[in-house]
């Protein structure tokens, strides 16, 4: 249960809240809907030893599952997959009933894009036989025989843009984006991100070899947030914003 701070309201659960905020109705012509999610220190650090274990409570998890709960697909780097491993990613049946209930897919599909196709193809994501993964690659290098169901797009000009091109085509509308954060940097540059949902652990480490939520180049301007809803649950703040202005930011400032 968490906190309604702002709006104010009675406690709520996160599914309620999501289930409210129909996150896949605000997808446009030409790509899904992205809301990224994220959990940091306060001093923005997004890992601690290396990865996010340390960072996150139980609510943060059960934040978590519940937009992958609202989500047709999910998009993660390989950088993330390499250090968090990941597997199936609803693996509750009772949440997959619950998506299939409101007309989803019962597992979202994951979605890698990766332009050298470097992959870590033994991570549990690759290894979950039921998680179907599309990887999107500039490569024409091939992939080994591995447990999940993963089938390999191949783009001529290997974007951002144009991978979540394909991902509405197929009708993706609400995607969550789980980062990290190179690859977030990389869409916020491109002006693909539409909200962003940050849970604020209670911790300062002022490490510069942690990675940070936006590793740079910097914005060439700084992107406006809208506060959306502020809760809590114990010692952590859940966050959700806005991202103004998100489809007129300069692609060439990706990385
Ligand atoms: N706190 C949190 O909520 C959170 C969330 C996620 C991850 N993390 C942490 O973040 C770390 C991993 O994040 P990361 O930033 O190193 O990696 P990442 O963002 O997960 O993945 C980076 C990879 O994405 C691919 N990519 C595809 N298109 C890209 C583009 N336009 N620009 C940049 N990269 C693109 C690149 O592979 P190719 O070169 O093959 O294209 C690149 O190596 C881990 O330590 C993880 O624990 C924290």
């Amino acid at each position: 249960v968490y906190e309604r701070l702002h709006p104010a309201g009675p406690p709520v659960s996160a599914a309620q809240m999501l289930a409210e905020a129909r996150l896949g109705e605000g997808a446009p012509e030409g790509r899904p809907y992205l809301f990224a999610n994220f959990v940091t220190t306060v001093d923005g650090r997004a890992t601690l030893g290396g990865n996010t274990r340390g960072l996150g409570g139980p609510a943060d998890l059960e934040m978590l599952l519940e937009l992958r709960g609202v989500a047709d697909a999910v998009l993660v780097g390989s950088g993330t997959v390499r250090v968090e491993g990941y597997g199936r990613l609803v693996n509750d049946a009772d949440r997959r009933a619950r998506r299939a209930a409101a007309g989803l897919a019962p597992d979202p599909a994951a979605v890698v894009i990766s332009r050298g196709l470097d992959l870590p193809w033994d991570a549990g994501l690759f290894a979950a036989p039921d998680q179907p993964v599309i990887v999107y690659t500039g490569s024409a290098a091939g992939a080994p025989e591995v447990a999940a169901p993963v089938e390999i797009v191949r783009l001529a000009d290997c974007t951002a843009v144009a991978a979540l091109t394909d991902l509405r085509r197929r009708g993706v509308r609400a995607l969550l984006c789980e980062g990290g954060p190179r690859l977030f940097r990389a869409l916020l540059g491109d002006g693909l991100v539409d909200e962003l949902f940050l849970t604020l652990a209670p911790l300062l480490t002022a490490d510069p070899g942690e990675r940070g939520l936006l590793p740079g180049p910097s914005l060439p301007e700084p992107a406006k947030l809208t506060l959306t809803w502020a809760l809590s649950a114990g010692p952590e703040l859940f966050l959700r914003y806005v991202v103004a202005n998100a489809a007129d930011r300069i692609a060439s400032t990706s990385e």
